[in-house]
């Protein structure tokens, strides 16, 4: 067996560090620990004595007026003192229409167009962070048109169970591809004069009983699935604002939760934005002013009746709260103002909204995510050269995403459905033969409105019509090749419910059934934003398509891909399980709890679990065809020893075989198979999209920091590295490992 030495990668230096020279190394480890490929700026302080002299003259109602919603996306103007209002716009999908002042309804403007977006599993189902950057660059250019300080966005949490309703907004069941995502994106969005808020921090997994449920998470497990891309937001980003989740952590709500506010966001991480409340989430004036929370917003109630409005005057004027943490919090939005140029408008961007270079940038994205599952008879790119007609079947081909469901939508004059796509992608020479096949509906029961479709359920309809069943029959018969469009849609999959069960629902899996039975030459397409039971649909059909919520443009670019204009390049960015009971908060019956939930899986979170456990998905994380074929070869490393404060450079090559050019997504994944501590059976430490032609080959690096290897001890409250053997694999999913190299470290 091999020794393990323990290497320390923060500044705190323990006994096995002794000397000067071994405590210069731990800080040159914990500088590489951020590698800065986008580094946002900070917050200025320039301004910090013209912030405290207007402190000075504010009143406490003042002061109180700006932490606090006083309409449904806004804080208040102290207007004698020029300080403009706080404004705020979802969200994940784009700039969300204007919302009445003093309601969830839609205030009825006619200029609060905009451009949707890729959702976000979309979105991390590249695998591109220029590709992020550019959607952060886009979203933040139309915040700022509409003249939004803070974008309610990106929704960061992990996907831990593959029923949680907001997984389509999510990024990812992994924290490394999580950060990798994240950072761009915000650094994308404040580049044009306006703040992220990055939600919702944290521990914010489930919809079921979110807004009380009390998260039990162990410290490791924390640090090492849940908090990454929060922290890289803080570290590597810059990120001027944060959302305090609805949930509790360890006993207390998220948005009184000093530990969460303020011992690991302000003191460990160095944040210095603002920590806004989610909507209706703070419960306790004190609790939460003295723990960091800076900002409470809310659903409808009168404006005076909100904690930090006149209970925080109240309990200010009695002596109970100390001004200080009032000015704390009024400091940082004046700080958050002046770095966004709102409070003087010195330079501040401009932006543009709706435009077509934004469609165009959507439909970069949503060009990328579209994850080929099966193409197992070459049916896949279409060849329209012999083909006279397509039935084209499924509420899903004609179905908007736009808008829907209880979340954050957007109004957009363009969203291109797939059935549109095909029709302006498709030659004049073939038919198209579209039937409906499937109805969207739900039970009339009373607990059955949409936002309830829980683990409460079961509230969807999933009989079929016969007649319309009959004409998709017809349809596909008589054409040469059938695509259905199946999957769910933003109804469905919404926030504030979990889905009840990973089946399909409205009777789509009878039809597509009927569909193979007549027409062979059947393309099915799923359109959903979270894993499904897809089991018998993919060993039924030979050729299956994943696409997302995919905005405006999402037709154009599944047709293109369906078509062969675009060679599919997206990697599932979480674990198609082949039953809900593979899942690892599903195999240890923890989930969704009660009162509590305790993530009892711990680090096995998504293909931790599946690799660790043995346990075959029905498709793993990071997998994903293309119409070509890539070769990995010649993969090594440098050197093979390596001290903790070094990066280990791996390089390899892909060679691009097929026929047409493409990209692929390279993974590099380790295991550390004698750790003295439980480990995954292999995580993702790096990833790289390189673009190959045909017959090329490209030599491709990635670079991994050492300070990557270390997992979170518990005891010291530190990351370390364990000395010895590592392996490294390098393949095109979690399950397709291509090569292999081991490195020792010392
Ligand atoms: C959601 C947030 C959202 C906020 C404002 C809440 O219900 O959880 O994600 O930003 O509403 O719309």
């Amino acid at each position: 067996m091999k020794t393990k030495f323990l290497y320390i990668l923060t500044l705190v230096v323990t006994v096995q560090i002794t000397s000067c020279r071994e405590n210069k190394a731990v800080e040159v480890a914990t500088e590489k620990m951020i590698s800065k490929e986008y580094e946002g700026k900070p917050i200025t302080h320039e301004y910090d004595e013209k912030i405290d002299s207007l402190i000075a003259e504010m009143t406490i109602e003042e002061k109180s007026g700006m932490l606090h919603g006083n309409s449904m996306f806004a804080t208040k103007a102290v207007g004698r003192l020029g300080i403009p209002e706080l404004t705020m716009a979802d969200g994940p999908l784009g700039v969300r229409e204007e919302i009445s002042l003093d309601s969830w309804a839609a205030a009825g403007w006619d200029n609060d167009f905009a451009t949707y977006y890729p959702a976000g599993g979309g979105l991390a189902a590249t695998w591109n962070t220029e590709l992020s950057y550019l959607f952060g660059t886009s979203v933040g250019e139309e915040a700022i048109a509409r003249d939004k300080d803070v974008l309610l966005s990106p929704a960061i949490n992990i996907i831990r169970t593959p029923l949680g309703g907001r997984t389509y907004e999510y990024f990812t069941e992994d924290p490394f591809l999580n950060k990798k995502i994240t950072v761009p994106f915000i650094v994308g969005v404040q580049e044009n004069d306006v703040a992220v808020c990055v939600k919702h921090y944290a521990a914010n997994n489930q919809e079921t009983n979110r807004d009380f449920v009390d998260v039990q998470i162990d410290e490791r497990t924390l640090r090492e699935i849940y908090l990454p891309a929060f922290k890289a937001a803080v570290t590597e980003a810059n990120a001027y604002s944060f959302m305090g989740a609805y949930n509790k952590f360890r006993g207390e709500y998220l948005c009184e939760n000093k530990y969460m506010l303020t011992d690991v966001l302000r003191d460990e991480w160095g944040f210095n934005g603002i920590v806004i409340s989610d909507w209706a989430a703070v419960h306790d004036t004190k609790k939460s002013i003295e723990s960091g929370l800076d900002v409470e917003m809310g659903t409808p109630k009168p404006f005076n009746e909100f904690f930090y409005a006149g209970s925080l005057i109240e309990k200010v004027k009695a002596g109970e709260i100390a001004e200080a943490d009032v000015d704390k919090a009024v400091k940082r939005i004046l700080q958050l103002m002046f770095t966004l140029k709102s409070i003087d408008d010195k330079g501040r961007a401009k932006g543009s909204i709706n435009t077509e270079d934004h469609f165009q940038d959507a439909y970069k994205i949503a060009a990328e995510s579209v994850v080929l599952l099966k193409n197992e008879k070459g049916q896949l790119p279409l060849n329209t050269d012999n083909i006279k007609s397509i039935a084209v079947i499924g509420n899903n081909a004609k179905k908007k995403n736009a808008l829907g469901g209880f979340g954050a939508g957007v109004k957009t004059k363009r969203e291109v459905t797939p059935l549109e796509g095909l029709q302006n992608r498709l030659p004049e020479t073939v038919t198209i033969n579209y039937a409906e096949g499937y109805l969207e509906r739900y039970s009339n029961d009373e607990k059955a409105k949409l936002g309830d479709i829980t683990l409460n359920g079961p509230v969807t309809i999933d009989e079929l019509e016969p007649e319309m069943l009959e004409e998709a029959i017809e349809a596909a018969k008589n054409s040469d090749v059938a695509i259905v469009f199946a999957g769910s849609n933003r109804d469905y999959e919404t926030e504030a419910s979990d889905r009840a069960s990973l089946k399909l629902p409205f009777g789509q899996e009878e039809l597509i059934q009927k569909v193979l039975e007549v027409n062979p030459n059947t393309i099915v397409v799923m359109i959903a934003g979270a894993p499904f039971d897809i089991q018998e649909v993919s060993e039924k059909s030979s050729a299956l398509i994943w696409s997302w919520f995919n905005g405006s443009e999402g037709g154009n670019a599944l047709a293109d891909v369906i078509l062969g204009k675009i060679n599919p390049s997206g990697k599932l960015p979480w674990t198609m399980p082949k039953k809900l009971e593979d899942s690892p908060a599903h195999a240890t019956y923890s989930f969704p709890g009660d009162k509590n939930v305790t993530y009892t899986e711990g680090i096995l979170v998504g293909y931790r679990w599946f690799d660790t456990k043995n346990v075959e998905p029905l498709y793993p994380f990071g997998y994903g065809l293309s119409y070509t074929n890539f070769e990995f070869s010649d993969l090594k490393t440098v050197k093979e020893n390596y001290d903790a404060d070094e990066t280990i450079e791996v390089s390899f090559n892909i060679k691009n075989s097929g026929s047409m050019d493409g990209k692929e997504v390279a993974q590099l994944y380790v295991s550390d198979p004698e750790s003295y501590v439980e480990k995954a059976a292999k995580e993702l430490k790096g990833f790289k999209k390189v673009e190959v032609k045909s017959g090329n080959s490209k030599q491709v690096t990635i670079n991994l920091p050492v300070s990557e290897l270390a997992y979170y001890n518990e005891v010291k409250k530190e990351w370390l590295v364990e000395s010895g053997i590592y392996n490294i694999k390098i393949g095109n999913s979690s399950r397709n490992i291509l090569g292999e190299v081991s490195v020792q470290i010392n």
